[in-house]
């Protein structure tokens, strides 16, 4: 079987199914541009199911989106044919809330007694952030959207490559909605950043570098003979994962309502990123570093110890597989992420604390990569906001508005999203005793920075500098679910 046929043979998920997920949930919407708009129903159901009735044709499905991808990627590859550029697509989901499910349905969605995750998504993330770690300047009463004064109950996320093109879009859900008496709560707009910074965070660093593979859907890794890893190098993971009704890797899919199959949660965060303190954070740790005397590699400075908060480096290149500098950037290569931590227990080289390991510390926990995947979550985000840049002018300075739209999708939420804000990222305790937080996105911490020259570790402070400014839970149903409403 020639790589191609391979490629091929891995894309089984039935098509029944790919016609019936919403885009953007296994197959990412490809994007430069972005708006969420948080909408609230009228008392009156009659108008908002005719809006729905409405909506469903302009709903883009996987196998749309998949299409579009595998034909963008061809083009992008080979010399002759389309040019990528030509090539774009302006796209549309819809999900719901639980007040929004609730109110269409006309009668309890979850009848029977039902998992944490149902039990999260019922009550909402407002009720749900302390498990978050969301308090003091990120406490849900000082949110821009989500508040428990603010009801939501749909999202619709339309994106596309082109500005001009997402505007139309979006004015036309504008005017669809506004005639049947929805009203926009709140409206996030998200942009890639401009030049170099394509493709990066606020921060700087690469984003969307490594997410599961979902079996019988994402090609394998022609790396990997036996087929545990998806493209582009992260583990293959059962479609149940991610999408409900569907096996999962512990086994059979919970027994949750039929109306949920083939849909997946969804998470809508909006977090605020102090780029320049948390910059002057990790220059300030890394002198501390000298003046305590601990031994390092020549010519580590603050971009090293900024690389060891993250687990990568700004080019997405990982730590793992290059300890000490930033190696040049091959165009074509493929993502690095075939990483292991195994050879690496103590973190000496991926601290326990840095990002990637703490969200997804692969087969670094007890050599067993199950407890691992099955947290994984489907990450969508886009940056919004200017890039920090003060010479740029306006907008670019350090108060300005920037951060992450950060949208996930999973099956569940209490054991995906919720877990890894509670157990990991603001753990002090995991992976180890006095690990600290996650220094990027937890809360104020001090981290113990373990190395080869300091095996006993040295703490180092990194306060909170990505504040939560509005999270909605919501579950994006099947086709024919919301064709069923
Ligand atoms: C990976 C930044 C929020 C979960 C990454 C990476 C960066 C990054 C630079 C490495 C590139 C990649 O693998 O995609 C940020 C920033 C955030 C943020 C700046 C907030 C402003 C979150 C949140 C979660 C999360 C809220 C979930 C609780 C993950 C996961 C990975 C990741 C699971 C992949 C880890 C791996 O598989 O190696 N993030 N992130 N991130 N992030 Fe975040």
């Amino acid at each position: 079987m020639s790589d191609q046929d391979a490629d091929e043979a891995a894309r089984t998920l039935p098509l029944r199914h790919s016609d019936d997920i919403q885009g953007d949930i296994l197959a990412g919407f490809r994007k430069d541009h972005e708006t969420v708009l948080l909408l609230r129903f009228p008392d009156d159901l009659a108008p908002v199911r005719n809006w729905l009735r409405r909506l469903i044709p302009h709903i883009a499905t996987t196998r749309q989106v998949a299409a579009f991808n595998a034909e963008y990627s061809t083009a992008r590859h080979t010399l002759a044919g389309t040019d990528p550029a030509a090539l774009n697509a302006t796209w549309v989901n819809v999900s719901l809330t639980y007040a929004g499910l609730r109110f269409l349905m006309d009668e309890e969605p979850f009848p029977d007694q039902q998992p944490e995750g149902v039990q999260a998504f019922v009550k909402g993330a407002f009720a749900r952030a302390e498990i978050n770690g969301d308090d003091g300047e990120s406490a849900p009463g000082e949110w821009l959207f989500g508040r428990a004064d603010q009801p939501v109950h749909a999202v619709l996320t339309v994106a596309s490559d082109d500005q001009a093109k997402l505007e139309v879009r979006a004015s036309q859900l504008r005017v669809a909605a506004a005639r049947a008496g929805l009203t926009v709560t709140f409206e996030q707009v998200g942009a890639t950043l401009p030049g170099e910074r394509k493709g990066h965070e606020h921060f700087g660093f690469k984003d969307g570098v490594s997410q599961p593979g979902v079996r019988d859907f994402d090609r394998p890794d022609p790396r990997d003979p036996i087929h545990v890893h998806g493209k582009p190098g992260t583990r293959i993971l059962p479609a149940g994962e991610f999408v409900v009704g569907h096996p999962k890797l512990t086994g059979e899919a919970p027994p949750l309502p039929e109306w949920t199959r083939n849909g997946s949660f969804q998470v809508v965060r909006r977090l605020a990123q102090d780029v320049p303190a948390w910059w002057a954070q990790a220059g300030a740790a890394r002198r501390q570093l000298d003046k305590e005397g601990i031994e390092l590699p020549p010519g580590t400075g603050t971009e090293w110890l900024a690389a060891r908060a993250v687990g990568r480096w700004r080019s997405g290149a990982s730590v793992a597989h290059n300890p000490n500098a930033e190696p040049p950037t091959k165009p074509g290569a493929p993502d690095d992420n075939l990483i292991s931590y195994v050879d690496d227990p103590e973190g000496h080289t991926t601290p326990h604390f840095a990002h990637i390991r703490k969200t997804n510390p692969r087969d670094g926990i007890g050599g067993d990569f199950t407890n691992a995947d099955t947290r994984r979550i489907i990450r969508r985000g886009i940056p919004y906001g200017q890039p920090f840049d003060p010479a740029a002018g306006t907008g670019h300075g350090p108060d300005a508005d920037r951060g992450l739209v950060f949208i996930a999708y999973m099956a569940d939420l209490a054991v995906q999203f919720e877990f890894l804000q509670q157990a990991w990222v603001n753990n002090v305790d995991f992976l180890q005793p006095e690990t600290g937080n996650d220094p990027v996105i937890g809360k104020d911490t001090d981290v113990n920075l373990k190395l080869d020259t300091n095996p006993e570790g040295k703490k180092l402070h990194f306060a909170q500098f990505v504040r939560t400014e509005g999270t909605v839970y919501a579950f994006a149903p099947s086709l024919s679910t919301l064709r069923s409403l």
